[in-house]
């Protein structure tokens, strides 16, 4: 569900704060072309990843859920040139035009797109990462917090997307693995004393959802 005021505010933000943004735009056309989901996170939430890692001075950032890279252009902007995003992606094809989409904004330096399950590719990784952004399948939005928890460095920052969902996380007699699973995660972040977290919520061009973040002590 999507209010049109909600568009209209996104709409009326993004033509004061985010100028136009050829390598962003050119992303989006090719992510449609090819055939992938328009789920990518909104200008105004990419923007905000972009200075949530630029108020924290972060150099090694950690993406679960790639698509086409949208939301991993923004983070390795605010990361380039000597940081380093890691981004993790099952589909081949996803990962595909993700790579052309970085190396078409100038960052294919900076990104190091991992192809597979994410949970097998973040067994192998080591960190420490100043921030991490969980946003792939959300059954198992646990597993991936405990991963970038483990990876994260103290005062490092995790943001995790879509744990409201339009308000269906409220469903505990779902059967919905996503909303399932979200509610696992946001189970297992109250029981995590190693992080301080909130939820914030959020109405935009995307409808209702939200995102939790937590920084790591
Ligand atoms: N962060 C992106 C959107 C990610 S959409 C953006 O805002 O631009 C979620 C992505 O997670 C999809 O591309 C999907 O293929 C991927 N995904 C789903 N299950 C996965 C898994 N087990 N491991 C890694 N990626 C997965
Ligand atoms: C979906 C996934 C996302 O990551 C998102 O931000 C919005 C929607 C989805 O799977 O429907
Ligand atoms: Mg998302």
């Amino acid at each position: 569900m999507t209010e049109p005021a909600w568009s209209a505010v996104d709409d009326f933000y993004g033509s004061l704060l985010l100028p136009e943004d050829p390598a962003l735009e050119a992303a989006l056309t090719a992510n449609a072309a090819a055939g992938l989901p328009a789920i990518d996170v909104s200008p105004a939430q990419g923007k905000m990843l972009y200075l949530l890692a630029r108020a924290i001075g972060a150099r090694r950032v950690l993406e679960v859920g790639t698509l086409g890279g949208y939301s991993t252009i923004w983070l390795a902007r605010a990361v380039a040139p000597e940081g380093r995003v890691v981004t993790c992606e099952l589909d081949r094809h996803h990962a595909a035009v993700a790579t052309e989409n970085i190396a078409r904004a100038g960052l294919a330096d900076t990104v190091d797109v991992r192809v597979g399950p994410a949970l097998d590719t973040l067994d192998g990784l080591q960190g420490p990462f100043d921030l991490a952004f969980v946003d792939a399948d959300k059954a198992r939005g646990a597993e991936y917090f405990a991963h970038a928890l483990r990876l994260s460095r103290p005062g490092g920052v995790i943001v995790v997307d879509n744990v409201v969902r339009g308000g269906r996380v409220m469903d505990a007699d779902t059967d919905d693995a996503a909303v399932t699973g979200t509610r696992r995660f946001a189970e297992a972040l109250a029981a995590e004393d190693r992080v301080d977290a909130t939820v914030i919520q959020t109405v935009g061009s995307k409808g209702h959802d939200g995102f939790a973040l937590a920084v790591v002590r």
